[in-house]
């Protein structure tokens, strides 16, 4: 259904038709609900059978739910106690039965509901037999007799916990300055645990409105989605009823109680935007505001849609297991990601803060307003925040060059798409395991990458304007990636299914291989990119994408751009007279990699790197060590090429020099890691000292980072001495002066001196750690505890980490870096090992998954055999193909160890 995006008429009269007076009594409940016994009874039927009875159901899918039913507005009362950690509940949803039924089936888990009523237009009500299926987590109510055709009330009481697993309705905490633990119940629901809460249709296209009322302790103060309609004691309760929300998913339904303080109020044009955080944190909002009342102006105005919301709040959340995320109207963050001190941060860290905060805000109409129909197409969300998120930063402070980082995503995209255990960007889901398995690098990084592709190759208006077309067209509903091509197709009047489907439906991506023919002739070859060579010859590759390309040829001096559209396997260009190089690729938008013929690559060098823009030094160097670790290149090609880069002063192609170098580290034995580090001393060396210790004037923000970033790495992996002994030095300065050093330097002291350090630098960085005064300095210690070399001192942490000592927010990121640590990586994974039940338990799903990312680093053939091992013999499931691509990922490096080890070895020795 399609509504007018002005505003939502049609849905509001269909409410009054159905004349519903939606009230609820407003004495309290909770007490009634925490001594009533469980309800459940749980069916004996085989898995996977569909629970409603002789009804036909849109699909066979034991996760979906039936059609025939389907909610249209939810009175929604929650009444939380956060120091029981308890919350009770009732709901009325307004309903429609479009077939006689004598059985509702919807979501809920983890829920205690006590009782289920329907009634219909005669007002008589119907009592339900409730029963829960917690393996497929829905709820079933069935009825003596049929209900039937049209409209019907469902009312719902229900309690359950306050979970500490930061999703569905949970518990955070925090001390304040004193000491003292305060609570704060919030919501995460995305992608499938709105039924943690209260019993919905929990699927992204059951779409409805949700007026939320809140009983609370009145010295505490509740968001949600809307404004506050009424404020009202009762009971000693105060009782908050929020306004009602757009026609929206119950995904991006939210709610966070607590002792939380707003910002004074921006308007930004009709919508008011504030910030919140718990007591005391205030001050550190000013940037966070700037780049949402920013991005959110951006928005209105690329969309040509006023913001769907009636007020936006931002709210940072002591224990948040994401980055963000985008309730409607009430956003919720983790603290590293909106508050930040603009004077003590890096560059970094900013860019983090405005990264999440326009992407979330891209979100409001790329997600709210228009949904994906069903978890396959999340691409639709992510990938366009993900876009929009780079369109409205760099809009916003266009000196920091945004699209040049990009690279970086776009880079980590390849690396996983390389994998033959890669997916296509869309993918079928079914399992709720399989939607969280969904928010990964394709559906973001590859997907935000292609986007920018097309948006390149039809021209920035055609596309916004196709995109503006397809947010008119789905508003208030839901969307597939067709509906996008429709759109986009209309307004660019061209083929593009034929073009994108390639990119969307197809995993993997291209490696174009360049050479030139005795008769001067250019020839273009596409093929699958692969790091494992196939051994069964299959369809893989064969596959053929039709791709955007941009070349750029030098003859007698002057430059000529050509594009076009590679649909063959092979093409042909000719070359004019006297040509003297050749670049693919140019501006690097495209999401292919480069392989250069020999003379090719040498006619580029030759004629200076440095006449290629950033992202194309940057392709060029990515593009080449892709292929030295798929074993296409030679690595002592590939060592000598890192030695014409001595001149460069670009942050992101260094990123991925750098990276290579610890690939490089992580695979070398320990009697070899000196000849490493001479290496990279002699790589890295010259640029360090060039670049000194302290900004010059009139330099860039990309040139401070990169400062840091080279420190860091000459003191580390170059474990240069002379650099270690300033960075404690600058360091002890730091501590006196804070504003000695610059902030995008600090974070290398810190990594560098625990890479040193023993155990008092240790109790040092932990009492930083403690009593650090922004969100991103409390970070940069706590995991400055996983960069130690002591054995002791890192047992310390992963012992920290299931001890309640460490967020749990945290904690598994912190012993995946133990893991990236080589000193400390087998020590972690027999602890992961040891613990694994624990930590399965005390982890939030998201970060466990993050954690196992970390074996990618036990890059011996032994650990390999042993990660294996312990996985199969554990039936780990870490969703979709998350934990395939992990071994995958591994066994590329073992296998580059095996063999390329010895040629690095003797490479290194030489080059000494
Ligand atoms: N919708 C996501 C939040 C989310 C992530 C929900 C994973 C469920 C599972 C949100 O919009 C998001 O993408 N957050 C990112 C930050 C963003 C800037 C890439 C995140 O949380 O990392
Ligand atoms: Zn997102």
């Amino acid at each position: 259904m399609t509504e007018p995006v002005g505003r939502r008429q049609t849905l509001q009269a269909l409410i009054k038709h159905v004349r519903f007076l939606l009230t609820f009594p407003l004495t309290s409940f909770l007490s009634s609900c925490l001594n009533s016994s469980f309800v459940q009874a749980v069916t004996e039927r085989p898995k996977g059978e569909i629970m409603n009875q002789g009804i036909s159901t849109h699909t066979t899918d034991p996760y979906r739910l039936p059609r025939h039913v389907v909610p249209i507005h939810y009175d929604l009362r929650l009444e939380p106690d956060l120091s029981a950690a308890r919350f009770a509940g009732q709901e009325t949803i307004t309903l429609m039965v479009h077939q006689p039924t004598s059985a509702i089936v919807l979501n809920a888990i983890e829920l205690d509901i006590t009782s289920a009523q329907v009634e219909g237009d005669s007002g008589s009500t119907r009592q339900a037999t409730i029963a829960l299926d917690e393996s497929l987590q829905r709820c079933q109510l069935t009825f003596t007799a049929p209900l039937t055709p049209g409209a019907w009330r469902l009312t719902i009481s229900f309690c359950g916990t306050l979970n500490d697993k930061l999703r569905g309705f949970y518990r955070s905490t925090y001390k304040d300055e004193r000491g003292a633990t305060h609570n704060l119940a919030a919501t995460q629901f995305e992608a499938t645990d709105a039924r943690r809460a209260f019993p919905c249709w929990d699927e992204p296209d059951f779409k409805a409105v949700f007026a939320t009322t809140l009983v609370i302790d009145p010295t505490l103060t509740a968001v949600s989605n809307t404004r506050i309609a009424s404020e009202t004691l009762a009971g000693g309760k105060m009782v908050l009823r929020f306004a009602e929300t757009i026609k929206m998913s119950t995904y991006l339904v939210a709610f966070i109680i607590g002792r939380i303080e707003p910002t004074e109020l921006r308007m930004v044009g009709q919508t008011p935007l504030r910030l919140w955080a718990v007591p005391g944190k205030g001050h550190l909002a000013r940037f966070g505001q700037d780049i949402a009342a920013a991005s959110l102006s951006f928005f209105e105005n690329y969309y040509g849609i006023p913001y769907p919301g009636d007020k936006l709040d931002l709210l940072a959340i002591p224990d948040f297991a994401s980055g963000a995320m985008e309730n409607l109207g009430a956003i919720t963050y983790r603290e590293t990601a909106l508050l930040v001190d603009q004077q003590s941060a890096t560059h970094s860290e900013l860019e983090r803060v405005a990264d999440v905060v326009a992407h979330e805000n891209a979100h409001m109409w790329f997600g709210d307003l228009v949904t994906m129909s069903w978890w396959n197409g999340l691409w639709l969300n992510e990938a366009f925040a993900t876009f929009m998120e780079m369109l409205a930063v760099d809009a916003w402070k266009p000196e920091w060059k945004r699209w040049d980082s990009f690279g970086v995503s776009r880079a980590a995209a390849f690396s996983v798409d390389g994998l033959q255990s890669t997916r296509p960007i869309e993918y079928p889901v079914q399992a709720p395991k399989d939607a969280d398995a969904m928010f990964d690098v394709l559906t973001y990084e590859k997907g935000a990458s292609v986007l920018r592709m097309l948006e390149q190759h039809i021209g920035p208006t055609v596309f916004r304007d196709g995109v503006r077309d397809y947010l008119h067209a789905h508003a208030y509903g839901n969307a597939d990636t067709n509906d996008l091509w429709v759109s986009l197709g209309k307004i660019a009047k061209q083929p593009v299914p034929e073009l994108m489907n390639g990119w969307i439906f197809q995993p993997g991506f291209p490696l174009v291989t360049a050479n030139v023919s005795p008769s001067s002739e250019l020839t273009i070859t596409q093929q699958r990119f692969s790091y494992l060579s196939d051994t069964k010859p299959s369809p893989l590759q064969d596959r053929r994408w039709q791709i955007p390309l941009q070349i750029r040829i030098t003859a007698g001096g002057k430059t000529n751009t050509s594009r076009m559209l590679l649909t063959e396997k092979d093409t042909t260009v000719p070359l004019p007279k006297g040509w003297e190089s050749v670049l693919l690729n140019e501006g690097g938008h495209g999401f292919y990699r480069v392989r250069y013929a020999q003379d090719l690559l040498n006619r580029l060098l030759n004629a200076g790197i440095d006449r290629l823009a950033a992202t194309e030094r940057f392709n060029l160097i990515n593009d080449a060590w892709a292929t030295t670790v798929a074993g296409l290149m030679p690595l002592t090609d590939y060592l000598d090429l890192t030695a014409r880069f001595t001149a460069e002063r670009d942050k992101n192609v260094w990123a991925v020099l750098l990276d290579s170098f610890s690939f490089l580290n992580r695979i070398i034995t320990a009697e070899d890691r000196p000849y490493l580090e001479a290496f990279v001393r002699g790589r890295v060396g010259s640029t360090v000292a060039d670049l000194g210790w302290a900004p010059r004037s009139g330099e860039t923000e990309g040139t401070k980072q990169l400062r840091g970033e080279l420190i860091g790495a000459q003191g580390k992996l170059g474990n240069d001495p002379a650099i270690q002994e300033r960075a404690a030095a600058l360091y002890r300065a730091f501590r006196t002066n804070a504003t000695a050093v610059d902030p995008n330097v600090v974070p290398a002291l810190i990594a560098i001196l625990a890479h040193t350090g023993d155990a008092a630098r240790y109790d040092e960085f932990n009492e930083g750690f403690r009593t650090a005064s922004t969100p991103q300095e409390e970070r940069r210690y706590l995991f400055s505890l996983a960069a130690f070399q002591p054995k002791v001192l890192l047992e310390r942490t992963l012992a920290r980490t299931i001890s309640g000592d460490i967020r749990t927010q945290d904690a598994p990121f912190l012993v995946s870096a133990i893991l990236g640590n080589v000193y400390g990586r087998e020590l972690a994974w027999g602890f992961v090992k040891t613990n694994w039940e624990k930590m399965d338990h005390l982890f939030p799903k998201q970060g466990l998954r993050r954690m196992c990312g970390g074996i990618v680093n036990l890059a011996t053939p032994a650990l390999e055999r042993d990660v294996c091992e312990f996985f199969n013999s554990q039936r780990i499931d870490l969703g979709g193909k998350t934990l395939e691509q992990y071994l995958e990922h591994l066994r590329i490096i073992v296998a580059f160890r095996e063999r390329d080890g010895t040629m690095l070895r003797h490479y290194l020795q030489a080059s000494l």
